[in-house]
């Protein structure tokens, strides 16, 4: 459905009152698919009245796509029934009921859930839970907050940007807080110790113990990390890499964050990735799908433990106004039952292995596809120019914006999000895409990477 609106006046009003994040300049407005008009399916019209595929389902939240009867039902039927809440004070019984089924299906003992408004609140909750319940048992001194560089990505606020690995989001805001040290992240295509496995032996799971023991454990509240480093471009662990990380924070007596903003619910074919990587982390965080991607909602998610430490040692300071509405709660919970009915964690496999096929021939083929990562929805393509020495393009924004405008002529939304580390085309693919849609994702895929390769490499 195409707006009423002028579209020409709405991009006029864009430029002239609208500050857009994310490294978006002015000239982003008049392309296709940059001001949405209306939302269906897995497709968004844009005021011009061109329907796009978003391979980034609205940065993962659309993880069902839009509008899905189900849960606009549930929505629209809590809504008037408690249109505003302060569940500071008060929940309501879909959220007491979202509580409960997020307990049984997060691993382990994780039990309690601290509702929040977006993915930074709740990751930074997690960090001040960490720090209140080391308080709380008479050790604290721990207050360090270990993250790892570079990639993985917490949020907006101070803290989590102290907490980030994105140099081109801490730069702008230094000096950031004290108490965050960095350590590396695992990139096995690219590794930061020139190794590889198995020879390395998780060299980079190994060296967070140096890192704890150069800082001191008594001086550590936790490690806060992703398990895929979507903030890198979809970098799945290596095998073995989470499990040696819970048991160095276990042995270390060091709280585990887990960071499942992104991928939690179902898209990597497992409730959690930290169930899939077999690990029970202390703690869990969980946005955007939460609600079914109709609104700021979000959750940390602590051990059963963590939880009774808290009650005792008397209130947890951390809540939001408007921080766990009940109709978003509702809709999260149709959302969930829409994936247990139509069968969606074996979807998210099967969409993982209908695109790898598809990419894993591309690389075949193609002299510019350096590595494929997948990890069920979330896929990670790598674009190099020289696939021998892995050497990035000379100008990778302009390499990421001609990759977007190949994907627009074949109405699907591409996206290099990260220029920073080069070209890696990210995508949050949403569940609900059939395999036509897939499809024509990988032939707007397989038409970019050949253009990319007869215009710069
Ligand atoms: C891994 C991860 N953590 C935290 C956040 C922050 O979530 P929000 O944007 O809801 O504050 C994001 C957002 O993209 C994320 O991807």
């Amino acid at each position: 459905m195409a707006t009423r609106e002028n579209p020409h006046e709405l991009v006029e009003l864009a430029r002239e009152y609208y500050v857009s994040g994310f490294g978006r300049g002015p000239e982003f407005f008049e392309k296709p698919g940059s001001i949405v008009a209306s939302v269906h399916g897995n497709y968004f019209t844009d005021i011009f009245g061109r329907q796009l595929f978003d391979t980034e389902s609205c940065a993962s939240a659309a993880y069902l796509g839009f509008g899905l009867p189900e849960v606009m039902q549930a929505l629209r039927e809590e809504m008037e029934r408690v249109p505003s809440t302060t569940p500071l004070f008060v929940p309501t019984a879909p959220l007491l009921r979202l509580a409960e089924k997020l307990a049984s299906i997060t691993p382990g003992s994780l039990k309690y859930s601290v509702f929040a408004a977006n993915g930074t609140d709740a990751t930074e909750g997690a960090v001040k839970i960490a720090r209140q319940y080391w308080k709380a048992r008479g050790k604290g001194g721990k207050f360090k907050v270990l993250h790892r560089i570079p990639g993985d990505y917490h949020g907006m606020s101070l803290a989590m940007v102290s907490a980030s690995g994105h140099t081109f989001r801490r730069a702008p805001y230094e000096p950031l807080m004290g108490g965050f040290v960095a350590f590396n992240a695992p990139y096995c295509y690219r590794c930061p110790y020139e190794h590889s496995l198995p020879g390395c032996r998780l060299l980079c799971a190994r060296d967070l113990e140096r890192v704890i023991q150069f800082e001191g454990p008594d001086s550590i509240a936790c490690v806060i990390t992703e398990n895929t480093n979507t903030g890198l471009g979809i970098v799945t662990p290596p095998p073995g890499y989470m499990p040696l990380v819970r048991d160095i924070c276990t042995r270390y007596d060091v709280l585990l964050i887990a960071d499942e903003i992104i991928t939690g619910i179902a898209k990597t074919g497992a409730w959690f990735e930290s169930g899939k990587q077999g690990i029970v982390p202390d703690m869990l965080c969980i946005g955007k799908a939460i609600s079914a991607g109709c609104g700021a909602l979000a959750a940390t998610h602590v051990t059963e433990e963590i939880g009774q430490v808290l009650a005792e040692s008397g209130n947890l300071h951390h809540g939001f106004t408007y921080g766990g509405l009940g109709y978003l709660a509702a809709a999260g919970l149709a959302g969930i039952a829409y994936v247990e009915r139509h069968g969606l964690l074996q979807r998210a496999l099967d969409i993982e292995r209908y695109m790898g096929n598809r990419m894993e021939t591309l690389k075949s083929r193609s002299r510019i596809v350096g590595d494929v990562r997948m990890s069920g929805v979330l896929q990670g393509i790598e674009l190099v120019k020289d696939r021998q020495t892995k050497s990035r393009f000379e100008d990778p924004r302009a390499v990421a914006a001609f990759i977007g405008d190949v994907g627009r002529e074949h109405d699907v939304l591409l996206s290099c999000q990260f220029p920073h580390y080069g070209n890696i085309i990210t995508m949050y693919l949403p569940l609900t895409s059939t395999d036509k849609e897939l499809g024509k994702v990988c032939d707007a895929i397989e038409d970019a990477v050949r253009r990319v390769e007869t215009a710069y490499a």
